[in-house]
């Protein structure tokens, strides 16, 4: 899978964004629509924490907000020097809008996955059945 260097350097430069004065733990998000256009995202804390927003749903909803629903390619960036997996509920969120969306990870060496081998079994369209 190809690297995606700018993709990559938006979502780092996301983290400077971060509001995250709970976990102190910055996340920066940038998702790359089927037209090539760029939207970013950081994560969103709140002193009631089960309202803090991850930076990939951040940027995925600017980017649908704006008329989007197709994507190729999403990089995330973090303060750890380890590289940040999405969680379970952008998982679930990304597979909605593109299910065979890159992610690309943000580590030493930056890596690349498919939505599709993170996320095997999602609940989708066809699960619900009335
Ligand atoms: N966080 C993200 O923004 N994305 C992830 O994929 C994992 C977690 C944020 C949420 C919270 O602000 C902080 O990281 C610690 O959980």
């Amino acid at each position: 899978m190809e690297e995606d260097v700018e993709l990559v350097l938006n979502a780092k430069l996301m983290l400077e964004k971060s509001y995250s004065p709970y976990s102190h733990f910055r996340v920066g998000a940038a998702i790359r629509t089927k037209e090539g256009e760029i939207f970013t995202g950081t994560n969103i804390e709140n002193a009631s924490s089960g309202l803090s927003m991850c930076a990939e749903r951040v940027a995925l909803f600017k980017a649908v907000s704006e008329g989007h629903k197709s994507f190729t390619d999403l990089a995330i960036a973090s303060s750890s020097q380890m590289p940040t997996f999405p969680c379970g509920a952008c998982r679930q969120v990304l597979y909605e809008f593109s299910p065979e969306i890159k992610i690309h990870l943000k580590g030493k060496e930056n890596e690349i996955f498919q939505l599709s081998d993170l996320f095997p079994h999602p609940f989708k369209k066809d699960s619900i059945d009335v």
